[in-house]
């Protein structure tokens, strides 16, 4: 069963079933239709699957003709999932979210596995990609798998994948990143090689899913916790009368030992902010307590309040309340040069400047009407930045330094900036760092 499958894969004739076709599935698709794979798309989105089906793309770093090419490869999108039979190897890319309270919300996963157990079939492969706790493919997946009385490791091979997108990234695409695989067993790694090994340069093998599962987690543990850090010294060094960074780029000088995190108005994204959480929330089964993935979080939590502190310190030396003050946010995406709004600071920041009584408009290149949100709700759309525009609001907050920007013409028509991410290097008399 293992050989047909790998020759299968290796000589892709494989057809490959990917579920979740958002900003990690939808490359991964495309990935494996550029290099001659069938690949059958699923998700429970019937708009997306509509979309998709008519070569058009929902996400704007993934431009339409590359979805129509990949449909003249013979790639279709559905959500009907009895088809999952057809594919060869089942790739699950599907949203890992927390709960309202802040614990790992695994019910996208558990729901997407529930509904293809009943098509899984002896030389299947299944892949989790989706970013979890250590654990997670053993004690969620593997029952699900073997309630068909297939075993795992003969008839059907089970790994762990983490999934490394970095959207807006240009240094890097699907291809590039390497991967790391786990498999429940040896044979069951074997299988998971033979499923990237064509699409993607390097594939980096480890021991388990657990360990596949854990190396994911410590990558965004890393960056949150070294964000927090890079966070709390902005605030030391703010109180000092410091650049931080300036001192950022003066330390980036030394050619070993130091990696350089820039500080902003908060994390965003729906990795940093979420993922270290899912390690938190499995430590305790363990009586153990991540100390600095709470630190972290809570110092970078607090980012968007310190931010408005000096919002309101920046107006009132200019004689101005936030009360009634016109503040245009410059970028709501979580990161620059992406459309993606998902647990943006931006948007915390808006809301706690409306609590505090003042106008708030918002421009995006990147993100034209204001998404509908979870947790948030704006009527607002982009306004365009003319110079006349910028000059009549009391102050433009910097929240995401998108490239498309014209930052000289803010900086020349503002009244007044508060600068989140670092853009003005000079000390301008109308730029504020924060
Ligand atoms: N976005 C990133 O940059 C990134 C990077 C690395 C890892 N990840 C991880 O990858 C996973 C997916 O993230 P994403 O950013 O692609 O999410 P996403 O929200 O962009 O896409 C998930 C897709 O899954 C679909 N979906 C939801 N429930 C489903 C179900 N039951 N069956 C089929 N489809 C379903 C949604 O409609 C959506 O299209 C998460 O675990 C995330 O942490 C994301």
């Amino acid at each position: 069963m293992k050989q047909k499958l790998i020759e299968k894969l290796k000589g892709k004739s494989a057809v490959i079933g990917i579920f979740g076709l958002g900003y990690v599935g939808l490359p991964l698709m495309l990935r494996y239709a550029e290099i001659g794979y069938k690949v059958l798309g699923f998700d429970i989105d019937q708009d997306k699957i509509e979309k998709l089906n008519n070569g058009k793309s929902y996400i704007e770093l993934i431009p339409s003709r590359k979805i129509a090419s990949a449909r003249e490869q013979g790639f279709k999108a559905t959500s009907d999932f009895s088809k999952a039979s057809e594919a060869d190897a089942l790739i699950l890319c599907i949203p890992t979210p927390l709960n309202k309270y802040r614990e790992p919300d695994l019910s996208f996963v558990t729901d997407t596995t529930d509904m293809v157990v009943p098509y899984l079939r002896k030389g299947q492969v299944l892949s989790l990609e989706s970013t979890t706790y250590p654990g997670t493919t053993e004690e969620e997946m593997l029952p699900r798998a073997e309630s068909t009385g297939l075993k795992v490791g003969e008839d059907l091979f089970l790994v762990y994948s983490p999934e490394r997108e970095d959207p807006g990234n240009p240094n890097f695409e699907t291809r590039t990143i390497p991967k790391v695989v786990g498999g429940f067993t040896a044979a069951c790694l074997e299988v998971g090689k033979a499923l990237y090994e064509l699409a993607i340069d390097q594939i980096v093998p480890v021991s388990s899913t657990k360990a596949a599962e854990m190396t994911k987690l410590l990558e965004n543990i890393h960056r949150s916790v070294n964000i927090g850090l890079v966070n709390e010294m902005k605030i030391v060094a703010d109180r000092m009368g410091i650049d931080i960074h300036e001192v950022i780029r003066a330390a980036s000088t030394k050619p070993f030992g130091f990696t350089p995190y820039y500080p902003g108005p908060g994390l965003g994204g729906h990795c940093i902010p979420i993922d270290p959480f899912y390690l938190t929330w499995k430590a305790r089964e363990y009586d153990l307590n991540t100390r600095f993935i709470e630190l972290a979080g809570e110092i970078n939590t607090n980012m968007p309040r310190w931010v408005i502190s000096k919002v309101i310190e920046a107006l009132s030396d200019r004689g101005k309340p936030l009360k009634g003050a016109r503040v245009l946010v410059l970028g709501i995406a979580y990161k620059k040069n992406v459309d993606d709004m998902r647990e943006s600071p931006a948007v915390k920041l808006m809301e706690l400047l409306e609590e505090r009584g003042a106008i708030v408009h918002y421009t995006d290149p990147h993100v034209p009407v204001f998404p509908k949100m979870r947790n948030y709700c704006f009527d607002l759309a982009s306004i365009n930045p003319t110079p006349d525009r910028i000059a009549s609001y009391d102050l433009l907050l910097l929240t995401t330094d998108h490239d498309k920007f014209n930052y000289d013409m803010f900086q020349q028509h503002a009244k007044l900036i508060v600068d989140t991410r670092g853009v003005y290097l000079d000390s301008l008399p109308n730029v504020v760092k924060s």
